[in-house]
């Protein structure tokens, strides 16, 4: 049977008092919108429509799939009214229509399977998830018959205070047998919010003997509503366990899982360990075996199999090789290639460089736009002077050469295979395979200069300031 999908999300978000739409907030990076898309991408349907308001565009752009259809509904007149909108794309439409609020990101695809085969096998009209909440003043309440099946459902505004006292509530997930989306024209206004509400079709249905019912199947931490911040904070608090607790069945190890923030899209190889404060963002992939060491972030990045990083390092748009160790406060920027076995260590910056493999970086370093051999020493303080004020230029070192601390390299220049760069030196041309380059000045030592001067200090000739003995 077909599956068409409408996924609210028009409403205003006041309770967020924020000016982004409230279903482009975001948990663990991911618009919350684009968590339930995603959820019902794994229904397969044959179309998703998203009801989007006045901030249509907004929310247009910053969802990464073009195939979602948009219904506008330009006044917030309840999510009644919100599902109206969506039939213009549901004309002739055969099969099952799942409701989604654009604002319960939790929900996962498991999930909206096992209600949609309780739908079906049951030949409802119309089905819905409910669910226990532990404060139910935020959601409809499920009211019951006698005999257990579902009547209405009651908002909080209109609820009695017998109603009130229900714990079991609306998720905001519905599935309607598409025949059946007329009932959608007999919702009246609702006087007290001067909105049309979608949770009076069950009570319509029910009056016209339709088949509706209402699975109780899901918990708080996967079907919460978010209105508010503090919500969001809970959303995103629930969605970490629950990626943790995946990662943790996955033979990852971690230390602490309240400070770990892993991205949905993050991949992670077997026997990897990670510590407190580390941020995995974007589609970074971690190897086997790696350790990611506290107050580490990595943004869209490749860590190949028992790389370490160590402890405050930023990683962004970069390869680590296998077995390379970057860190303790290293910075690797974007379009950076380190090498296997490499070692780029503390208070060095890499910028769209590759670094070969089992050259060593080990202290105080700006390497940017350079291409570094296989087996190469950069000294502590190597500075790649690769910006004239107009442009970029590149740095070449060749396997295998040897770079003595305090060089600066004053790009474009190329250091051939096997050279060795004498220590604070400033590099202005390119250096043969084998040579030995330096320009400093040499070193003179002026023989008992701190006698005489100590001399002219007694004789009154030079006056310091505090020095009043002789040595
Ligand atoms: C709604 C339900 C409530 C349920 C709860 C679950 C109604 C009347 N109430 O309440 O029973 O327990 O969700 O979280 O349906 N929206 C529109 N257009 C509108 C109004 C809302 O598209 O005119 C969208 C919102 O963007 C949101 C969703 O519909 O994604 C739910 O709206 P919201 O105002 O948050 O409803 P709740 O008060 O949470
Ligand atoms: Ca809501």
């Amino acid at each position: 049977m077909k599956l068409a999908v409408v996924i609210l999300a028009a409403g205003r978000g006041e309770r967020m008092n924020s000016a982004l739409p409230k279903v482009l907030h975001k948990i663990s990076g991911k618009a919350m919108l684009q968590h339930v898309i995603d959820a019902a991408s794994g229904l397969k349907p044959s179309r998703i429509i998203v009801v989007a308001g006045r901030h249509y565009k907004e929310i247009k752009d910053a969802l990464k799939d073009s195939n979602i259809l948009f219904a506008i509904q330009k006044e917030p007149k309840g999510t009644g009214d919100a599902v109206l909108k969506a039939r213009t794309f549901l004309e002739g439409f055969k099969g099952d229509v799942l409701i989604l609020n654009g604002d319960a990101p939790l929900v996962t695809a498991q999930a909206l399977i096992k209600f949609l085969g309780l739908h079906r096998k049951n030949n409802n009209d119309i089905s819905l998830v409910s669910f226990v909440a532990a404060n139910p003043e935020a959601y409809g309440r499920i009211v019951r018959d006698e005999s257990g099946g579902i009547l209405s459902i009651a908002e909080e505004r209109d609820a009695t205070d017998a109603q009130k006292k229900i714990t079991e509530v609306n998720s905001g997930i519905y599935a309607v047998k598409a025949g059946r989306l007329g009932l959608l024209k007999e919702i009246r206004l609702n006087t007290l919010k001067n909105e049309y509400y979608l949770t009076d079709i069950i009570g319509i249905a029910k009056g016209k003997g339709c088949k509706a019912e209402a699975y109780c199947i899901g918990s708080e931490d996967e079907l919460m509503g978010i209105n508010t911040r503090p919500e969001l904070l809970k959303a995103q608090q629930a969605y970490r366990k629950r990626l943790i607790n995946n990662w943790m069945e996955k033979d990852i190890t971690f230390f602490d899982s309240d400070s770990v923030f892993i991205y949905p899209e993050v991949m992670i190889g077997k026997g990897t360990t990670i510590y407190p404060d580390v941020f995995l963002e974007g589609k970074t992939k971690i190897g086997r075996g790696c350790a990611i060491y506290p107050n580490v972030r990595i943004i869209d990045s490749v860590v190949k199999d028992g790389a370490v990083i160590k402890d405050s390092t930023v990683i962004e748009g970069s390869v680590i090789m296998a077995g390379a160790v970057v860190g303790p406060f290293a910075h690797i920027r974007p379009g950076s290639e380190i090498g296997a076995g490499a070692k780029i260590g503390n208070f060095v910056e890499v910028k769209k460089s590759t670094i070969g493999r089992r050259t060593k970086a080990s202290h105080l370093s700006y390497l940017g736009d350079a291409s570094i051999g296989n087996d190469v020493n950069i000294g502590a303080g190597t500075i790649t002077c690769n910006y004239d004020g107009k442009e970029k230029h590149g740095t070449t070192i060749e396997d295998r050469v040897f770079v003595g601390s305090d060089t600066q390299f004053i790009a474009p220049v190329r250091v051939g295979r096997g050279a060795y760069i004498g220590a604070g030196s400033t590099i202005t041309k390119s250096v043969p395979p084998k040579a030995l380059a330096v320009s400093r000045v040499e070193q003179k030592n002026i023989k008992d200069w701190a006698v005489k001067r100590q001399l002219r200090v007694k004789s009154g000739k030079l006056k310091v300031k505090g020095v009043k003995k002789e040595m």
